[in-house]
């Protein structure tokens, strides 16, 4: 039995396949953090803060880690009130049909709240032993307007001040009839209202045009821009450099004063998006310890093709420019342009 799960085992290090797991502290991570600490409390008039960013800044990280601190911070009283969920994530389903399902949204909620949708209930409440929560069972109780109503006792029973929905941009993706949306947006605003229940959205910059969606959810968001370290911010700069250096010293007898020199062109490659230097450094490593050397051609082996890297950046500029100025902080002068043409060989 050993031998066979000896055979099975990756030859790779396991420093490498362990990089993805860590998770640095970094600054545009604390400002989100902190920003988003301003916007929950009891009674806000925000009640869905919506975090949204490029791909690959480290948004669904951040998201869970401030739900489960959340639940560690409130570990005690949680103790104490088995029916206590303070915080609860959840990702948007994408069920491949036209329009976005509320359906699974609903039963994922549940499920992240404990109910389980099979287990005959007969009394409303929280289980003291099992801390889970049990809901009356009877006819229908899995249809649309039912599993809604489940939803709202849940979050009102277990106390949650904030649920995430990440990958929400899903949501508005099979929009087909304006109106029917605006409806179901209006949903999600009726959902914080009537638990209190503060409602954060996070996703990529096709999640923003939400705010123009529905008049009564634009007045209730707040967005918070989950931004790229940029080229022509210093302290941006100064920052990804930081995380350079915490990404070497994770590997250190890969790394030890070899990464930092690659600086520029990491930041030019991943765009300045920290989770995608995460992938890029990951494959790295992953190449040396399958070749058994560190060199330069397996940091360029890793990098993102152009192909990769121009669709991305052409949605940063479209994402920051709809965000506006008022989001996107711009130091002046520029120091370096970034194109969305490929550079000319050297
Ligand atoms: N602060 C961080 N430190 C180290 N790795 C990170 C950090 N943030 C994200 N990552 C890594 O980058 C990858 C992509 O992050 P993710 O949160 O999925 O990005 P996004 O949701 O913005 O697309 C993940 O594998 C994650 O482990
Ligand atoms: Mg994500």
């Amino acid at each position: 039995m050993q031998e066979k799960n000896k055979t099975r085992t990756s030859p790779v290090n396991p420093s490498s396949s362990t990089l993805h797991t860590r998770c640095f502290r970094h600054p545009r991570v604390d400002q989100i953090e902190r920003e988003l600490k301003y916007l929950i409390y009891p009674g806000s008039q925000t009640s869905v803060p919506m975090i949204c960013g490029p791909t690959g800044t480290g948004k669904s990280t951040l998201a869970r880690r401030i739900v489960e601190t959340e639940n560690e911070q409130a570990a005690d009283q949680m103790e104490a009130n088995p029916g206590l969920l303070p915080a609860v994530y959840v990702e948007a389903p994408n069920s491949g049909e036209n329009e976005f399902s509320w359906r699974l949204l609903y039963e994922r909620i549940l499920d992240a709240l404990g109910d389980h949708l099979d287990t005959p209930r007969s009394v409303y409440g929280i289980d003291p032993e099992s801390s889970r929560m049990v809901r009356p069972y009877g006819a229908g109780r899995n249809n649309l307007a039912s599993l809604r109503t489940a939803v709202e006792r849940g979050l009102r029973a277990r106390w949650v001040r904030f649920l995430v929905i990440d990958e929400a941009a899903q949501i508005i993706r099979h929009a087909h009839s304006r109106g029917r949306l605006q409806a179901q947006l209006d949903t999600l605003k009726s959902l914080a209202n009537e638990c209190g229940t503060q409602i954060v959205l996070v996703g990529a910059y096709d999640l923003y045009p939400l705010v123009s969606l529905s008049g009564q959810l634009a007045r209730r968001i707040h967005v918070l821009h989950f931004e790229r370290y940029r080229v022509d911010v210093p302290e941006d700069l100064e920052a990804f450099a930081t995380c350079v250096r915490a990404f070497e010293r994770a590997l250190p007898e890969l790394w030890d004063g070899k990464l930092m020199r690659h600086t520029d062109a990491l930041h030019h490659n991943t765009l300045g998006c920290i989770g995608t230097l995460s992938g890029v450094l990951t494959r790295a490593a992953h190449y040396a310890e399958t070749t058994g050397k560190w060199d330069d051609s397996a940091l360029k082996r890793a990098l993102l093709s152009e192909a990769q890297r121009l669709p991305i950046l052409s949605e940063i500029n479209d994402g920051e420019a709809a965000i506006g100025p008022s989001q996107t902080r711009v130091w002046e002068p520029r120091r370096r342009t970034e194109s969305t043409r490929p550079r000319s060989a050297a």
